[in-house]
């Protein structure tokens, strides 16, 4: 079998492990990679937003499966353009991607489906978001309705917030294009907590529950990143909830999108807020999250080929998900300065023995591999992973691995798993 895996990211370098450790792969490529994936697969060089570029790539390589990381490809429609060229394809529809590529459209399909989400207006001109404002008033949630890396939502918790949070999204031309229409949302309060679930078009199968960590310092406090650490289960959404919750947030979704002939296949990811009226969905991606990805698929025991492949072939109702009972934690390095600007090139050492610590993995994201030494080349550096019997040894082991790695300039949260651990009790 040969497999392509897009992107370039901690969420890839998992991916490929996982993929890597069946039999039947011959070629394993991932495009573009990082110097983790160097070591386990061929990278090509090949952008994620290089849909022509890797479909003739997957055309002349024969691939049987291609897996999209990133939602930038997805919404590119990678899937669409996969699937025209007799590639089967791991993933969502351009038109399916629209729900994380758009939070607008997001937000018109939850309406449609029923979901519960927080009530928001929609305005492309500063004048009716000024009065929404001055109608509703501090704390509100202003966010840029395109992709924006993460980082084009503000949580004002007063009208200077929301007036600065408009400025820089109608004004300033900070997150271009994404913010020609810009959502205002109603503030929650609650715990988050993502649920993931596998998508044929009409089944889905929830993943056990993660939580990310996405504020850069311990506490939550400080500028959001893409994900400082991730673990799974995450006690607030136990086991035991999650066949229910799924029929609240991701069921109606797969109905909905399948009533408007746009059928919502591969990975649907509803990030949560855990309300004191019930549970709300704060946004979809149409992907696995980055770092969760990492301590999710160290608890899938099935093979994730096959089960993507039923994902294609629309035999997902056929499937039953193999879970290792065992919790997983991952802590993230970064760089210094990360979300902000950072340096690159720091050496990077200590990995296999991170590695020799009972059940670690260290997955690598922006990193690359010179003359066998592994440096630093991005934001997000690389994240320790481990299984633990409970979530306090899974948080254990995975600091215990941190421990051996040193790269200069480096920082990391030392809280990851604290919120699960005070729910459990156990801090
Ligand atoms: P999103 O990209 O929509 O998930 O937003 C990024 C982060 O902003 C979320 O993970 C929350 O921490 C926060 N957030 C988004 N929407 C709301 C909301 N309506 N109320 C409170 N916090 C929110
Ligand atoms: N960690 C959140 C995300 O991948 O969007």
């Amino acid at each position: 079998m040969r497999v392509l895996i897009i992107g370039s990211g901690g969420r890839e370098h998992a991916l490929a492990w996982k993929i890597g450790q069946r039999a039947d792969v011959t070629e394993l490529y991932v495009a573009p990679g990082n110097g983790g994936t160097a070591s386990i697969a061929k990278n090509v060089p090949i952008k994620d937003s290089d849909v022509e570029g890797l479909v003739a790539f997957a055309k002349e390589k024969a691939v049987d499966l291609v897996i999209p990381g990133p939602e930038l490809p997805l919404t590119l429609g990678v899937v669409d353009a996969m699937q025209a060229a007799g590639i089967p394809c791991f993933g969502p529809s351009a038109a399916c991607a629209k729900l994380e590529g758009s939070k607008a459209f997001a937000k018109e399909v939850m309406r449609a489906a029923g979901v519960p989400t927080a009530a928001a207006g929609v305005f492309s001109d500063r004048a009716s978001a000024e009065a929404f404002v001055r109608e509703h008033g501090a704390p509100l949630v202003v966010k840029a309705d395109g992709l924006a890396a993460g980082k084009g939502v503000v949580v004002a918790m007063t009208d200077d917030e929301v007036r600065a949070a408009l400025d820089l999204m109608f004004e300033s031309n900070a997150f271009g294009a994404a913010a020609d229409t810009v959502l205002i949302e109603e503030f929650l309060k609650g715990e988050e907590v993502s649920l993931l679930s596998f998508c044929d078009g009409k089944t889905a199968l929830p993943l056990p529950s993660a939580q990310d960590h996405k504020a850069v310092f311990d506490g939550d406090k400080g500028p959001n990143t893409g994900g400082m650490g991730a673990y799974s289960p995450a006690p607030v959404l136990p086991d035991a909830d999650l066949e229910a919750m799924a029929d609240i947030v991701t069921r109606p979704i797969l109905a909905e999108m399948a009533r408007r002939g746009t059928p919502f296949k591969g990975i649907l990811y509803a990030g949560l807020m855990m309300t004191v009226e019930g549970p709300k969905v704060l946004e979809y991606n149409v992907r696995f999250g980055d770092p969760e990805c990492q301590p999710l698929l160290m608890r899938l025991r099935s093979d994730l080929a096959d089960v993507m492949k039923a994902c294609v072939d629309g035999r997902l109702d056929t499937v039953d998900l193999e879970i290792e009972e065992r919790s997983a934690l991952g802590v993230v390095l970064t760089a210094k300065g990360y979300p902000g600007s950072y340096p690159k090139g720091m050496p990077i050492t200590g990995i296999e023995e991170a590695e020799k610590v009972e059940t670690v993995q260290v997955f690598q994201a922006g990193t690359k591999l010179e003359d066998g030494c592994v440096r630093a080349n991005g934001g997000r550096v690389l994240c320790v992973t481990a299984l633990g019997a409970d979530l306090k040894e899974a948080q254990t082991r995975a600091y215990a691995g941190m421990e051996k790695l040193s790269m200069p300039d480096s920082q990391i949260r030392t809280d990851i798993g604290l919120k699960g651990l005070r729910r459990l009790g156990l801090a």
